[in-house]
């Protein structure tokens, strides 16, 4: 079965289980933060817990959320304000149901890594189109080094159930030179990975694995071999035991600031 099959995740699930994000939600909204009529794209806006929160930052603007899963939108459907909308399309394209040049700013979750780096250039291209003249892209996603451990434990069970290894999170250099080929201003410090050591209990840790990290090898797997490889990963929990004696785990952010240059 192909690697690149659209990740799917339990939206209501996931929105549990993200408390790990939203910890570091000012963290992202330090760098920017949207101004008060300004129109936003949240790029694979998931359950739209962020989304809301962007929607209140700004209250005579226009919030849209983006995502390709229909769990994720569902849940993300339970938030509702009038300057908030959520809209169903894939990152590689998602351009052709808004408006070109209508945002202010796009922003982008922890979503870059669930393509292939071969598809950068066509997300990129589309956030582009979507940013007006002078506008920005904000993104955090996993960068390399993001969750060793954890990628120990992918490899392990990828090999033992005859499944590719995840691609690895992509490296600055690689992701600079593909923005600045879509033709995006990059200022000094516009693309720079970032660790964080995140907090979780050992409980938060297995639904993280089991909402949102199983995807990385249920996308490539019989939908039949599933449920089994999702208790599999489960399972390894422990695995992920720091010597601290905590479940804390260290991401390391992709962090990308960069704006579409002035006409
Ligand atoms: C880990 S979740 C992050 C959700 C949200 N940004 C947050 O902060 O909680 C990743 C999201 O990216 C979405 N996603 C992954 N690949 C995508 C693609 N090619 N097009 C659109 N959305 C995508 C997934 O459906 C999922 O909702």
């Amino acid at each position: 079965m192909a690697d690149d099959r659209r990740p799917r995740f339990p939206g209501l699930e996931y929105a549990e289980a993200a408390a790990h994000h939203r910890a570091v939600d000012d963290w992202f909204l330090a760098r920017v933060r949207p101004e008060d009529a300004d129109t936003v794209v949240d790029l694979g806006c998931g359950s739209g817990e962020f989304t809301a929160a962007l929607a209140e930052l700004a209250p005579r603007g226009r919030v849209i959320g983006v995502d390709q899963d229909p769990s994720m939108l569902s849940a993300a459907d339970r938030y509702s304000a009038p300057n908030l909308e959520f809209v169903r399309a894939p990152a590689t394209e998602f351009d052709r149901c808004l408006e070109a040049g209508v945002a202010d700013l796009v922003v982008s979750r922890s979503m870059l890594h669930w393509l292939p780096v071969a598809d950068y250039p066509a997300v990129f291209g589309a956030v582009y189109r979507t940013l007006r003249p002078g506008g920005w892209y904000h993104s955090e996603s996993g960068g390399a080094g993001n969750l060793a451990g954890l990628a120990a434990v992918f490899e392990r069970i990828a090999a033992a159930n005859g499944l590719r290894p995840p691609e690895p999170y992509p490296d600055a250099g690689t992701v600079f030179d593909i923005l600045r080929a879509t033709g995006f201003d990059i200022p000094g410090d516009g693309v720079r990975t970032v660790a964080q050591l995140r907090p979780f209990t050992r409980a938060q840790l297995a639904d993280m694995l089991r909402t949102t990290a199983s995807a990385v090898l249920t996308r490539q797997a019989d939908p039949s071999d599933a449920h089994r490889l999702v208790e599999e990963l489960v399972g390894a929990t422990d695995e992920l035991l720091r010597p601290d004696g905590t479940y804390d785990q260290t991401f390391v952010r992709l962090d990308i600031l960069v704006r579409r240059p002035t006409d």
